[in-house]
């Protein structure tokens, strides 16, 4: 199967209840962990790519390292999405350059200036056969080099969406409805502890949701900044030489319930960070004087591949769904 946009796919996610994974590619590694998951549960597959990945490791070598994904799982549907595109030259760049779905992320600019720059992306794009994804409403955490406090973050405003989607066509809608990107969410000052005394997240703002999906009948929602930061990374990292603060992510049956919802697109970046990272400070520790690095990439994909698994079935509900 050739790379694919990702239109049929939202179609039967959203009617089966379901959300596809969309998980962030940064080398070859990465790229294999996931893939290999997904193969072998049927999954269909999102790969993408940020500002800060086409700096860190090229343009080329990532879409080649994608393609190269696509004749090894020729079962499964991939989609290669440009993540938080931060302008229309971007987006131009990738849409020139074999990516078969874009993010164009007006999210920082005034209503009236996001849908311009959307609608000038969704012409570009569509008229090359590739789909956009939009984004209305301010997440908090970090993303790229840009930092947003909790306080400068403001959920989505349902009464919005439907102007927004209509003037500017876009195929589908990242929406803020209390998650946030990075690892440092959420920290034991923003929770509360329940009656066993576990740190508990502030909830997503499900009424926000079903308010959208009631005015967008049938249209894909997207959410960002979807990682759990599942703590036995985080222990793995910190029991190694790490230092990562107390963090709670999104509990995964809050994403599991929005997937069975009108999210069609789940993403997901830091959970794969912790898991690399941590694999491989566990290895150096136990293994001091190895130096090879297909031998600590090695672990390191090989936990990629099982977190990414047990996302896909236990969160996404995507397996089987190829
Ligand atoms: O939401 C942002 C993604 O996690 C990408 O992060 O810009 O560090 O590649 P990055
Ligand atoms: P996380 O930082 O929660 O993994 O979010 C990733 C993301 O939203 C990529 O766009
Ligand atoms: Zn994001």
């Amino acid at each position: 199967m050739a790379l694919v946009t990702s239109t049929e796919m939202f179609k039967k996610a959203y009617a089966g209840g379901y959300a596809v994974g969309a998980f962030n590619v940064n080398n070859m590694e990465i790229v294999q962990g996931i893939t290999e998951a997904a193969r072998e549960e049927k999954a269909p597959l999102i790969l993408q790519v940020s500002k800060g990945a086409r700096a860190y490791a090229n343009h080329t070598y990532l879409v080649k390292l994608v393609e190269a994904a696509v004749i090894e799982c020729p079962e499964i549907p991939i989609v290669l999405h440009l993540d938080h595109g931060p302008d229309f030259e971007t987006c131009k760049s990738c849409i020139d350059g074999g990516f078969t779905s874009v993010m164009i992320d007006g999210s920082s600019h005034s209503f009236e200036d996001n849908i311009a720059l959307t609608r000038k992306v969704v012409e570009y794009a569509h008229a090359h056969g590739v789909v956009v994804e939009g984004e209305l409403g301010t997440l908090a955490g970090v993303e790229d080099d840009v930092k947003v406090s909790a306080e400068d973050s403001s959920y989505t405003r349902p009464e919005e969406v439907e102007e927004f989607v209509e003037k500017t066509g876009v195929d589908s809608l990242a929406i803020a409805i209390g998650t946030s990107h990075g690892a440092y969410k959420f920290t034991p000052a923003q929770c509360t502890r329940n009656e066993k005394g576990i740190l508990v997240p502030p909830p997503l703002r499900f009424d926000i949701l079903e308010e959208i999906s009631r005015r967008l009948p049938g249209f894909p929602i997207v959410l960002h900044g979807s990682s759990s930061v599942p703590q036995d990374f985080v222990k793995m990292i910190n029991e190694n030489g790490g230092k990562m603060p107390d963090a709670v992510g999104i509990p995964e049956e809050q994403l599991r319930k929005a997937a069975e919802m009108s999210v069609c697109k789940i993403n997901i970046d830091s959970d794969l960070r912790l898991a690399m990272t941590g694999t491989v400070r566990q290895f150096f520790a136990e293994h001091p004087d190895k130096f090879d690095p297909r031998e600590y990439l090695k672990p390191a994909r090989a936990n990629i591949k099982e977190m990414v698994r047990h996302k896909i079935v236990d969160v996404l509900g995507c397996n089987g769904k190829a």
